[in-house]
């Protein structure tokens, strides 16, 4: 992979590089669509990483479709699909990890101990092999984004690092690997958390700043229900992830909640585009 991408480079190619695990959906291929726009060639990596599930989470059971992902691939425009094994990418005596302090310590990273490690150590070693000009994440993992950029800022990682929104279900749900754990009940639970989103900046847009408000009021919206369980909901400054007191143009909300055993993340920004531009 590496020296397929080296000749390309010296041949003045600009590649563009979505990371993935695989398992595609509409979200993942909004990612390969804006880099087959932004490169001369297109890699997409499949790669169920282990260093980034914690013990007794869903590793072993994250879906996997390699075949229909290769379909999918091509029809995006995909030049090459890097899809190594485990061994390859930590063979044995593997001893290098790389830590991004501070903002690994919240929210997920308070939840899931050691699952940013897991995330920046394989980024950072799919971006030395694969060699990237520019790469895509999406929003929906909020915090993975901003850990990303920490350190590829931190690090002088010669690419650019693009975010692009969320993509959901007709009726809200936002698009993850995941959704296909939940039955229909908890399908239909699941929706609590766009509608939280949708609630808290109804809230907002009504003049309600403070953020204890608007999380107590988001709160009772979902425990009226006896399915969704809260891991966390919470509104910080989108660059620090830091708690803010008070909701301002840098405000994100985010949440993550359990329905069974199924974790959902989802976030959105609190005051709307026009308002945090001029803000
Ligand atoms: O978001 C994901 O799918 C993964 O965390 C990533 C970035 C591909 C690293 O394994």
């Amino acid at each position: 992979m590496q020296q397929w991408s080296r000749q390309q480079k010296a041949a003045g190619r600009r590649i563009a590089f979505v990371p993935t695990m695989g398992f595609l959906h509409r979200g993942h291929l909004s990612l390969l669509e804006e880099g087959r726009k932004n490169g001369d060639l297109l890699v997409l990596s499949i790669f169920v990483n282990p260093a980034q599930f914690g013990v007794g989470e869903d590793y072993e059971d994250y879906p996997r479709d390699l075949k229909a992902d290769g379909a999918l691939a091509e029809k995006a425009g995909v030049d090459v699909i890097f899809a190594p094994s485990a061994g390859q990418m930590y063979p044995r005596g593997y001893a290098t990890w790389v830590d991004v302090e501070g903002i690994t310590e919240l929210l997920c990273g308070a939840s899931r101990p050691g699952h940013f490690r897991g995330v920046t150590t394989v980024v950072s070693k799919l971006f030395n092999i694969v060699l990237p000009d520019i790469a895509f994440f999406g929003n929906k993992d909020f915090q993975q984004l901003a850990v990303i950029r920490r350190m590829a800022l931190d690090q002088n990682m010669p690419l650019e690092i693009v975010g692009l929104p969320i993509v959901r279900e007709t009726d809200g749900l936002a698009l993850s690997s995941r959704n296909s754990y939940l039955s229909a009940e908890q399908r239909i639970q699941a929706l609590t958390l766009s509608q939280s989103l949708a609630a808290a900046r109804q809230l907002v847009s009504e003049g309600m700043g403070d953020s204890a408000q608007i999380l107590g009021a988001v709160r009772a919206l979902i425990e009226v229900n006896p399915g969704p369980r809260i891991d966390y909901l919470q509104i910080c400054h989108q660059f620090s992830l830091q708690n803010q007191p008070q909701v301002d143009a840098d405000s994100v909300l985010l949440l993550a909640v359990y329905l069974g055993k199924t974790r959902l993340i989802d976030n959105c920004f609190l005051l709307p585009e026009a308002v945090r531009c001029e803000g």
